[in-house]
């Protein structure tokens, strides 16, 4: 398998590349793309850990060596928040770079699974599904908005509010990726009950736990370690469904069946073709079906911003 990171030489790529490096399978290939000039010297400082995963680096302007052969590309590519920002505020400069990463992907390596992490993912994965569509490769099983750190901030805050056992944890994150859109389903979570106030102050943190980073960080950017664990953990399910493994289930936005929106973020089935099947996320509460309800307006238009950007 071979993986290409882009904005490898970011704060998520560098975590990313790391934790990378540490767990692909024996044999796995990492090649490492970002226009700043340190990027080989960031894979020639991860080639001296010694684990089975060959890795290379590239910079400059154009990204197709770390992309010939690719199997899966994770693109983090862009600017991040700073306080006072919020992620629709990022549009202007990373729609941009995504469209232009895109289309090289499109050229090189068409069949790749493509999982986007930089914002606003609501738009940025409607701008690459336009791009792909636009070079005749689009395959909507294929893209993936990376939604993963919602889902372990989710797992990490109920596991703690509720005293549960961190590693059996699992709970689904749907919607969108950022605000309002993000609804986790607390009424779902084996083992643990809510009072409506927990479940409305619990959904909030979890909606606005990027802004938690932000603020943290102090104009030092967002989320980025727990950011490149979220991609490591999306990035090795989206192998081992590629990999032929049974059950590797994970949420994303992806395009589903456009019963809510053109995407939308849920429970999917990995395999060898990227989506094997959008799974049913299960009957909501009153309360996430009103939240479920309340985003769409926000999502739909997030979404056709991205496909009018490249029209
Ligand atoms: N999906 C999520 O949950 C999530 C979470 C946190 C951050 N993000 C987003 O991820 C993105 C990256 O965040 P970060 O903290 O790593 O930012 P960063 O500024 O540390 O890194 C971004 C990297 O992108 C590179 N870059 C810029 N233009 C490029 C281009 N055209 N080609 C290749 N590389 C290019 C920069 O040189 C830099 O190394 C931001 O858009 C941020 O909002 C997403």
């Amino acid at each position: 398998m071979k993986v290409a990171v882009l904005g490898a030489a970011g704060g998520i790529g560098q975590a990313l590349a790391l934790l990378l490096k540490n767990r692909l399978p024996a044999g796995s290939e990492l090649s490492l793309y970002d226009i700043a000039p340190v990027t080989p010297g960031v894979a020639v400082d991860l080639s001296h850990i010694p684990t089975d995963v060959a890795i290379k680096g590239f910079c400059g302007e154009d990204p197709t060596p770390a992309l010939v052969g690719a199997d899966v590309v994770l693109i983090s590519a862009g600017v991040a928040r700073k306080p006072g920002m919020d992620r629709s505020d990022l549009f202007n400069i990373n729609a941009g770079i995504v469209k232009n990463l895109v289309e090289k992907c499109a050229a090189t390596c068409p069949k790749a699974l493509i999982g986007i992490i930089t914002n606003p993912v609501n738009t940025t994965v409607a701008i690459a599904a336009e791009v792909l569509k636009k070079a005749g490769v689009y395959d909507k099983r294929r893209l993936f908005g990376v939604t993963t750190l919602d889902v372990i901030r989710a797992e990490t805050f109920v596991a703690a509010a509720k005293g549960l056992n961190i590693d059996k944890v699992r709970v689904n994150v749907i919607g969108g990726h950022s605000g309002v859109t993000i609804l986790p389903l607390l009424s779902q979570i084996e083992g643990a009950s809510f009072t409506a106030e927990e479940v409305a102050a619990m959904t909030k943190r979890i909606q606005n736990a990027g802004t938690e980073v932000v603020e943290a960080k102090a104009g030092g950017g967002s989320a980025t370690l727990s950011m490149g664990q979220a991609a490591c953990r999306f990035g090795l399910s989206l192998i081992k469904g590629l990999q032929g493994e049974a059950n590797v289930v994970e949420c994303a936005y992806v395009e589903g069946n456009g019963e809510h929106a053109t995407f939308f973020a849920q429970p999917v089935l990995l395999g060898k073709n990227g989506v094997e099947t959008v799974l049913d996320y299960g009957k909501l509460s009153a309360f996430e079906q009103e939240a479920m309800e309340g985003m769409l307006a926000t999502l739909k238009a997030d979404i056709q911003l991205g496909v009018d950007f490249v029209k």
